[in-house]
């Protein structure tokens, strides 16, 4: 959301960055030039297997062309369908509200429904099975011109209710019946999570002086998950979930104290719900605002469960949440937020992960160690420990206690001098290789006047493209070093400035997103240029957002489908036979100014169905019933 480079969060003024000198940054490209490196570590077997395999390569599509169409696009021999969009009743048994294509449905209505701006999804299985199971996915955000009939020309109680009713996580029971899928309704699974549920707060922060409010004084459930944009499952079965960019939420007036101007708070909220809900004025309710930028644990598999906002992962603009497994067992949760000049995390747990899947593991998240990352010049990089009374992190410096520290992790990682990313998105992590890949979308002001400059990890300024970066980590997941190098940095080549062309070898993309890695080794990329970049400009061959595929052996990088006008593609899973792929497609027909016309709703994309543009789930297969990329 307010991917409008003239509207986004950067809030970070702190003086860390003078530790990073500039270095040459081809040195560590790894695709661009650094695959001996590679070559000469050891490959996981399965991973070494599938690329010289009797399986074939590992990318066996045929890439497709860039692509303006509002349409979604995919390689010959797949068929792309799509279930689930905005406005479907999820199926909760007896309230089904049908969908009503003048957006007159209710909040009421809405609660019960898709919401809307679909972004982080992933597939449970049941009981292994490759053609049932459930898919939780979240819904960043909205737009208020296509959500009400006539957008924020009047203003109420009840629109802004749908609006909050439109944000937060479905869960939804999907099956492969009659030769498609489907959502199966009703479900005893079918549930909606919005900016109204109750969420139980665990960790350092439950409790907390800072998290008391008039309407909770014990500080242990907020109402609501807010911009929760990517997501990542545990190895236990849960969902987690980031809760992105929540300060525009919230109204701050003119006076904010220096911990709100630090997390971006802005005079009015942009989507004006403090005009009928005043736990959004900040002026009014200040410890509300730290209540929200947490990583959310919901279990889609229970029904019944309190979903839990886990404080010990530290309070960021999350975009996400993935786990790796070190070998004793223990859990360790990386993280980045996604805004200009902020950090990277991870999260070591104490103990080890307990079979016995969500109940047994009901308190893992809650113990363990928070660390923020910096990334140095000569390739290296540490964690940093984010915990109280070690380092600057003391009561004289403002950090009362260990609660203190995650709800004001931004200000404890500008003093431990971490290093401010080009808005790390999503991860993806290579359990058989101990390697974390982490996107950066761009930073167009990167380098800009009184902004911070280069340095080795976010190697150009006015960064409109976007790189990864991927580690190792040194020893095991809990390592407190660890080796880094670009993936690739994205881009095209016939640009005329140096830092717009990248060194992308294959099909070239900008501003990488969403991340996956299969089964199979491939890693999966999908973009997320905002409308006021896309084809125009340094991206004008790039076309609309896209998924590629990559082959880490080779570097080459594949086109796999292209998106309508103006959406972003982002969040993909697969089912365990790989053979079914679900991607979300979001905000098609997105505006310049993240807010649509009500009197042309159609302005920019019709996509889906020809009518009013709404965010939904596709499904992509081969029409042979193949694995998904072979
Ligand atoms: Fe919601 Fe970071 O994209
Ligand atoms: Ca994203
Ligand atoms: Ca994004």
């Amino acid at each position: 959301m307010a991917k409008d480079f003239d509207a986004m969060e950067d809030s970070n003024r702190s003086r860390n960055p003078s530790i990073h000198e500039v270095s040459d940054p081809a040195r560590r490209l790894w695709v661009g030039g650094g695959l001996a490196a590679l070559a000469g570590g050891v490959l996981a077997p399965w991973l070494a297997g599938c690329a010289s395999g009797p399986g074939g390569p590992l990318l066996g599509f045929k890439g497709i062309p860039a692509s303006a169409a509002d349409a979604i696009t995919v390689p010959e021999g797949y068929v792309a369908e799509v279930i689930a969009p905005w406005g479907e009743p999820v199926g909760v048994p007896g309230a089904m509200p049908a969908w009503r294509e003048d957006a007159s449905n209710s909040a009421a209505d809405q609660a019960l429904q898709m919401g809307m701006h679909h972004d982080g999804i992933h597939f449970y299985p049941f009981d292994g099975s490759s053609t049932r199971g459930l898919l939780a996915m979240n819904h960043e955000y909205v737009d208020d011109g296509l959500l009400h009939p006539d957008g924020l020309k009047t203003w109420s109680a009840e629109k802004v209710r749908k609006a909050q009713a439109a944000h937060g996580v479905a869960v939804i029971e999907v099956e492969f019946r009659d030769g498609r899928w489907q959502i199966a309704r009703p479900s005893r699974f079918a549930r909606r999570f919005t900016a109204f549920t109750p969420f139980a707060v665990q960790g350092p922060a439950a409790g907390h002086a800072l998290m008391k409010t008039a309407a909770d004084p014990e500080g242990r459930t907020v109402l609501g998950t807010l911009n929760n944009c990517a997501s990542g499952m545990t190895p236990w079965g849960t969902y987690l979930s980031g809760e992105e960019n929540w300060a525009f939420y919230f109204d701050g007036g003119d006076t904010p104290d220096a911990d709100q101007k630090r997390w971006g708070l802005r005079k009015t909220g942009f989507y004006r719900w403090a005009e009928h809900d005043e736990r959004f004025d900040a002026r009014k309710h200040p410890n509300e605002f730290h209540r929200f930028g947490w990583v959310v644990e919901i279990d889609p598999m229970d029904p019944t469960s309190t979903p839990i906002k886990r404080t010990a992962l530290g309070r960021a603009a999350h975009e996400g949440a993935w786990v790796a497994v070190t070998k004793d067992g223990r859990a360790v949760v990386y993280s980045g937020e996604d805004a200009r000049f902020e950090y990277i995390y991870k999260f070591v747990s104490r103990d080890r992960i307990a079979p016995g899947g969500a109940k047994a593991n009901r308190e893992l998240l809650d113990h363990g160690t928070l660390y923020v990352a910096r990334f140095d010049a000569d390739g290296t990089g540490r964690w940093l420990p984010l915990v109280h009374g070690q380092g600057p992190l003391t009561a004289a410096n403002g950090f009362a206690d260990q609660g203190e520290v995650v709800i004001k992790s931004r200000q404890a990682s500008d003093l431990l001098g971490a290093t401010k990313m080009d808005r790390p998105e999503w991860l993806a992590i290579d359990q058989n290789r101990r390697e974390v890949y982490c996107t950066l979308t761009n930073n167009s002001a990167r380098g800009a006047k009184d902004m911070p400059g280069v340095d080795a990890a976010n190697p150009r300024a006015n960064n409109v493209m976007g790189q990864i970066i991927r580690w190792t980590e040194d020893g095991d997941f809990d390592g407190l070093a660890m080796r880094w190098s670009h993936l690739v940095l994205a881009g095209d080549p016939a640009n005329e400035r140096p830092e717009a062309k990248g060194n992308i070898r294959g099909d070239i993309f900008a501003c990488p997103d969403g991340l996956m890695l299969d089964a199979r080794g491939v890693l999966w990329i999908q973009t997320d240029a905002h409308a006021t970049q896309m084809n125009k400009g340094e991206l004008v061959r790039i076309g609309n957002n896209q998924m590629l595929a990559c082959d880490r052996t080779t570097g080459e990088i594949r086109r796999f489908l292209t998106g309508p006008v103006n959406c972003e593609i982002t969040g993909a899973t697969l089912t365990p036979d790989g053979r079914t792929m679900f991607i979300n497609v979001q905000h098609p027909g997105e505006t310049p100014s993240d807010r649509s016309d009500p009197a042309e709703p159609n302005k920019f994309s019709k996509w889906p169905f020809g009518g009013r543009p709404r965010s939904a789930t596709v499904v992509i297969r081969r029409r042979d019933g193949g694995p998904i990329g072979t």
